[in-house]
């Protein structure tokens, strides 16, 4: 199983593990606690197919002093895995936060906002639409994309029929923002007060900001319900839809 790296025994004795899940790119995640004291502690084995973790690293490094996000506690790699340790950010998940939803869905539609007005000059990742698709029909290609994880409606097609759509469908005009890259509720925590932090940064760069509305709303709809996703759409001060580019980036995580 795992064995833990010597530097980071240091950090978790005497803490009591929980975890927490398995993550849909193969991390493990660990709630470490001692007293008032809460860490998080990810573990993904080595594996070309997945985004590393020294990439989560570097971006919650660079949003420090930018967003409430976790601070980076210690990181360590061995041949097989990548251990990265983290501050617990207070909070609970926004579907599990007893709060009426309207107040809710309006943290989420002017958070994403905030973080999209970010400016995205020093960033030192870039994710533009015709990489992104040359990344989508390489994992085609080595067959890294699992069919069985499309969303329901597209079940049953394969990622070749998918790659032709994503091609065919790929929009011309770019608004590129600083992005978070998977904008869902599971990697937004709130309290009674707001958004208390942010999550889950191994896809962040500088990419459309419809990636996150894609994402997001499509979230939110599961969790909450599609009729909060128009006044989502209005908290983060969108005038008017797109929703080819809303249809493009939803489809275009299929392949990752
Ligand atoms: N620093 C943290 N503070 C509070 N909760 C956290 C923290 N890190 C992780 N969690 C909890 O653990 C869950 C999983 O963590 P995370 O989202 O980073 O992993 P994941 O979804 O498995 O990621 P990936 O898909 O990138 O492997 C989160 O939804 C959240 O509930
Ligand atoms: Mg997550």
């Amino acid at each position: 199983m795992m064995t833990l790296p010597h530097a980071l025994r240091r950090w978790t004795a005497g803490m009591e593990w929980r975890r927490e899940s398995v993550g849909k790119s193969g991390a493990m995640v660990f709630r470490l606690e001692k007293g008032r004291q809460v860490q998080y502690l990810k573990v993904r084995p080595r594996d070309n197919r997945l985004e590393p973790l020294s990439r989560e690293r570097e971006v919650l490094r660079w949003l420090e002093r930018r967003l409430p996000v976790p601070e980076v506690l210690d990181y360590e790699e061995t041949r097989s895995a990548e251990f990265l340790l983290m501050s617990g950010i207070p909070g609970r998940m926004p579907m599990d936060l007893r709060v009426d939803k309207s107040r809710i869905v309006r943290w989420l539609g002017e958070g994403l906002r905030y973080i999209h007005e970010l400016p995205p000059d020093p960033c030192p990742w870039s994710r533009p639409n015709d990489l992104l698709v040359k990344v989508a029909a390489a994992r085609v290609e080595k067959g890294w994309v699992d069919e069985s994880d499309f969303d329901p409606h597209r079940r049953g097609r394969t990622a070749e029929e998918l790659l032709d759509e994503l091609l065919r469908t790929c929009p011309r005009e770019e608004d590129p923002v600083f992005t978070h890259g998977d904008y869902t509720l599971s990697n937004i925590l709130m309290t009674e007060n707001g958004i208390s932090g942010l999550i889950d940064w191994g896809r962040a760069a500088v990419a459309d900001r419809y990636t996150d509305l894609a994402i997001g709303s499509r979230s939110l709809a599961s969790h909450l319900g599609s009729e909060w996703v128009p006044f989502f759409f209005k908290a983060y001060g969108l005038n008017g839809v797109n929703w080819e580019k809303l249809r493009f980036y939803r489809l275009l995580d299929e392949f990752f």
